[in-house]
């Protein structure tokens, strides 16, 4: 994915935890942002950021498609 790329995040529960995870040599959260239902995070991978964790309930769009995470049993 480029780097300009924009990747769009809904929360469909409340407390939803969308994690940086740093480029580089080594791999660890950099930024934790919490979303409620109905919150939408748009954001980039940048020269800081190469992973994005989700934790909850949510729609996720990037360029590759369009996928919901699994409901929490
Ligand atoms: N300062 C971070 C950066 O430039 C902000 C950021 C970009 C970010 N994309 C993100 C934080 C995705 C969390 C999730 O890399």
């Amino acid at each position: 994915m480029r780097e300009n790329d924009f990747f769009v995040i809904k929360a469909q529960e409340d407390g939803v935890n969308v994690i940086g995870l740093t480029r580089g040599n080594t791999t660890r959260f950099h930024h934790t942002e919490k979303l409620d239902k109905g919150e939408t995070m748009i954001a980039q991978f940048t020269e800081h950021t190469s992973a994005v964790k989700v934790r909850g309930k949510a729609v996720i769009q990037t360029a590759h498609g369009e996928m919901k995470t699994e409901e929490e049993s």
